[in-house]
């Protein structure tokens, strides 16, 4: 019998997981890791081990991990925390003994412009270090990011950023878990998967498709980054968040969120989700 283990079981994206390694593994091999074990009750009653940990406890790591043989650690969300965090982790599948341990990094890390791409770069730096068999599997930007509040663009006809031309390889979190899932039960160790999106896409294409799927003419409206964090801003996001997010809007003009290696859907074995499917899907 082999142990799985998965951290960040509670997120959005570590459930669905948990759902396609239901599919891959009898619930008692899997070990699903959570700050407050309670929310996941619902997995518990299917038999999956739920086991208390928090990435900035380094003994209740260990605890959870004890007999664990493969272990996805996805990524935690305290940005600027997390190189310690998920140094927690690697140490903590060390010393339990783990044989193999993915992580969830980032499109393209060690050379990537992002904001956020330092922290994974460090994370993969220490996985290197570790001695520890690992796969690094680099995600793109989720397309659920895009979607998860299109009433007021329909309405204003409009959709902004500050991307111009640049493509985005987008794959939804259900089409990535389906590739997490994959490397956990058989992931060799060794390899840098960059899990883009199979079809990647530009602003305009994206205007196109929520034209389509609305029914409503909906036109992509270009700015620059200063003026894009302004309008994000105005849409009542935190002036950092919105920083964050102009800038990341100006990179991906510049490619930085395309990658047309279509590893997730190899890794995975099923296509990955257009956007204007998970439009469609977000319009109900
Ligand atoms: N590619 C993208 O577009 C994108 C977008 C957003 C995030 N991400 C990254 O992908 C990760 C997973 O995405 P998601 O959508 O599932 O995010 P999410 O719903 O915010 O889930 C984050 C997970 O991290 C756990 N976590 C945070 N701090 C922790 C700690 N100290 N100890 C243990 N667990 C901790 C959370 O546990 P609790 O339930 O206890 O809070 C939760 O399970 C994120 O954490 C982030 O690193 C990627």
């Amino acid at each position: 019998m082999t142990t799985y283990a998965v951290t960040g079981a509670t997120g959005k994206l570590g459930r669905l997981v948990l759902d396609e390694m239901l599919q891959k593994a009898a619930p008692g091999e899997i070990v699903a890791l959570a700050r407050d074990p309670a929310v996941l009750a619902d997995y518990a009653m299917k038999g999956v081990q739920v086991r208390q940990a928090d990435y900035d406890d380094p003994a209740s790591l260990e605890a959870a991990l004890e007999g664990v043989d493969r272990v996805l650690l996805i990524s935690g969300n305290a940005v600027g925390q997390r190189g310690r965090q998920h140094g927690n982790v690697i140490e903590a599948a060390k010393k339990a003994g783990a044989k193999y341990l993915a992580y969830t990094s980032i499109l393209n890390a060690r050379n990537s412009k992002l904001a956020l791409a330092p922290e994974h770069k460090e994370t993969e730096e220490l996985l290197e270090n570790s001695g520890l068999n690992h796969d690094v599997l680099r995600m793109p930007w989720y397309s659920d990011n895009y979607v998860g509040g299109l009433a007021p663009a329909i309405e204003a006809g409009a959709v902004y950023g500050a991307s111009g031309q640049g493509r985005f390889s987008t794959a939804s979190r259900a089409d990535l878990a389906a590739g997490l899932a994959a490397a956990l039960v058989s992931g060799k160790g060794g390899d840098i998967y960059e899990l883009a999106g199979d079809h990647s896409w530009t602003m305009d294409d994206f205007a196109r498709e929520l034209s389509k799927h609305s029914g409503k003419d909906v036109k992509y409206v270009n700015q620059s980054e200063a003026e894009y964090a302004t309008t994000l801003e105005g849409a009542g996001l935190p002036p950092p968040v919105a920083a964050l997010l102009a800038s990341t809007s100006y990179l991906a003009g510049e490619g930085q969120l395309y990658n047309d290696q279509r590893q997730l859907s190899a890794l995975s074995g099923r296509p990955t989700t257009p956007i204007g499917e998970t439009i469609r899907q977000a319009l109900g």
